[in-house]
């Protein structure tokens, strides 16, 4: 800290939003996350998934704004949308379901939900980079949403570590493929678009699900249900 007391302008303010931005997630000392307590591991999570699913939101609206509404009113209209990749992820589906699930029975399908969208965000960044008319800050964003998700994953995972009693357990963490690859990477210009659009749809809806969720188990393990 003594450094950026000495710097002045610009400079060691960048330094204090950088440092100010790794306290954020992490200890800048040794051993970051493990040292942080469940308590406030959910309050720095609940903060990460809800600005997550902000950008995923924001993604799909600017995709929306510049390759959808620019196109026929009718690209979408008569149009099945494939289930979602990760549709076979067991989660629940009303406010009674997220009640009566196991705390970390809940962690575990939120780590299954972000696990399997290491390989689709990955991909997404790439095809969003390489659009034409993509907007800077719909690709940026793309990029910031791949590396929300890691950050949610190893907070999720320490959490859910903290439950078992036996880690080892988890070792052999099966997840559902994404196959949307070959349509991503197509050179047929409405399978591709339709792909990518597909990606943005299933990433805000499960984004918004994890937010939820933990939102829920939040008030359940930190303020005991009393919120
Ligand atoms: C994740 O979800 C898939 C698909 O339903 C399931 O086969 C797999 O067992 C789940 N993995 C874990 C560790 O829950
Ligand atoms: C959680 O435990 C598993 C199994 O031991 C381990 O592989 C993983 O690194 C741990 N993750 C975190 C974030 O502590």
């Amino acid at each position: 800290m003594q450094l950026t007391l000495t710097l002045s302008g610009s400079v060691g303010m960048q330094l204090l939003l950088l440092v100010s931005n790794l306290l954020l997630w992490e200890n800048v000392a040794s051993n970051p996350i493990a040292s942080v307590s469940t308590e406030d591991l959910y309050h720095r999570l609940v903060e990460q998934t809800h600005n997550t699913f902000i950008l995923a939101a924001d993604v799909h609206s600017e995709f929306d704004l510049n390759f959808v509404k620019s196109r026929m009113s009718s690209w979408l209209k008569d149009r099945i949308f494939p289930l979602c990749h990760t549709a076979s992820i067991h989660t629940p589906e009303s406010r009674k379901q997220v009640h009566e699930i196991k705390t970390d029975e809940l962690l575990k399908a939120m780590i299954n939900v972000s696990i399997s969208w290491e390989e689709p965000l990955n991909h997404l960044v790439s095809a969003v980079t390489a659009l034409p008319g993509a907007s800077v800050s719909m690709q940026k964003k793309a990029v910031a949403l791949k590396d929300k998700n890691l950050l949610i994953l190893e907070g999720l995972q320490t959490i859910y570590n903290r439950t078992q009693d036996n880690v080892e357990e988890n070792k052999n963490f099966g997840y559902p493929a994404w196959s949307g690859l070959e349509d991503l990477q197509s050179s047929d210009e409405d399978t591709h678009l339709f792909a990518i659009y597909n990606l943005c749809r299933c990433i805000k809806r499960d984004m918004h699900k994890i937010d939820s969720y933990l939102k829920v188990l939040r008030c359940r393990v930190v303020f005991n249900n009393e919120c």
